[in-house]
């Protein structure tokens, strides 16, 4: 079959080649799926660079999400059940950027026929972060302040329609003038534009500082989100876009009771019981439906074309990357 493969750990537009590699076999509890589509996503590209918390060994193939259809089964009661369908497949061992990818039956999640391709190639790794960060983890209640980060971003713009569709109320910052028009039209409450007076600005709009904060940027921009929280606030960190640190000062952060900590969808999913993820999936399944969980601006690129794709993805307001896989 035909891969994107690296061999060493680099710049994406500089490591990956598509090539002729062996077909993968579902061992006992893993299916063999046909891919269709794979979404290039930040933690792709982190993981080409040899940056993001699993390491990849070479030759490696990339992609952690994607559109498939199962294939074969490797054995066991769920991977027949499976069979035929077409599921959102997550990997988090072999990679989906592939003609064919093998994942465990418990990581593929059927999707109904109307959510199109390039929803269902991105149904699980920020529909299921944006619900968890939110309804779980921070549980912000109607009417509360959620301040974000990377908010024009495709799961910027899923917790921007959540805010709506539960009733919390979203301090987005952006890095582009153009970006507040923007945001404001799809439901954002507030839009800052980031600056050296973003937590001034921050406790301005919230009256205050937000009791909530998320943030997948790091550095002077997460160290501002940080100073906009209220007392008592709490900000979730979950992503390092600028691959910079954030700088606390634990003066304010003792005295105004500032907590921060962390979030990683993968260890995430596996604390949480079964029937929990069922229930998150159901919601996915409806909230892509209803378009609050969908991902906008879609840029498709042929696989043979990756080099291209994952360049456009690190470019500055670039929407999502698709990789579209045509089998032979
Ligand atoms: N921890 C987890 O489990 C988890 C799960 C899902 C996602 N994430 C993280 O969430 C983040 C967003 O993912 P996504 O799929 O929404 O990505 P995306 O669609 O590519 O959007 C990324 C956004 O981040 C902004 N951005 C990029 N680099 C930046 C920088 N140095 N400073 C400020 N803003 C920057 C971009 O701004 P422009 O619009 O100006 O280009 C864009 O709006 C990523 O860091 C990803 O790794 C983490």
């Amino acid at each position: 079959m035909r891969a994107v493969v690296f061999d060493r750990v680099g710049d994406p537009a500089e490591v990956l080649q598509v090539r002729e590699v062996d077909r993968p076999e579902p061992g006992r509890g893993e299916v063999l799926v046909r891919m269709v589509a794979s979404p290039v996503n930040p933690s792709d590209l982190m993981y080409i660079r040899g940056e993001y918390g699993i390491r990849p060994e070479c030759p490696a193939t990339p992609g952690f999400e994607g559109v498939g259809v199962v294939e074969a089964s490797g054995g066991g009661l769920l991977g027949r059940f499976r069979k035929g369908k077409r599921v959102a497949v997550v990997n988090d061992r072999r990679g989906n950027w592939g003609e064919y990818a093998v994942t465990t039956a418990r990581q593929v999640i059927p999707v109904p026929a109307d959510i199109p391709d390039a929803q269902a190639a991105t149904f699980f790794v920020n529909p299921a972060t944006a619900l968890a960060l939110t309804r779980h983890v921070l549980n912000v209640a109607p009417g509360q302040w959620l301040a974000q980060s990377a908010a024009a971003g495709a799961l910027g713009t899923m917790i921007i329609r959540l805010g709506r569709k539960y009733g919390f109320r979203t301090v987005n910052v952006v890095r582009h003038d153009r970006q507040v028009d923007e945001l404001k039209k799809r439901g954002a409450d507030v839009v800052l534009v980031d600056g050296t007076d973003l937590p001034e600005r921050i406790r301005h709009a919230t009256g205050g500082g937000a009791p909530f904060a998320i943030d997948p940027v790091g550095g002077e921009t997460g160290t501002r989100i940080l100073e906009g929280l209220a007392p008592g606030g709490r900000l979730v960190v979950f992503g390092s876009l600028s691959g910079r640190p954030i700088a606390v000062d634990p003066r304010p952060l003792i005295a105004r009771d500032l907590r921060i900590e962390n979030f990683w969808l993968g260890r995430w999913a596996k604390q949480q019981r079964v029937l929990t993820m069922l229930k998150l999936f159901k919601t996915i399944r409806s909230l892509a439906r209803e378009g609050v969980l969908s991902t906008e601006r879609v840029e498709e690129f042929p696989m043979d074309r990756v080099t291209d794709a994952v360049r456009r993805a690190a470019e500055p307001g670039a929407g999502k990357v698709l990789l579209r896989i045509v089998g032979r």
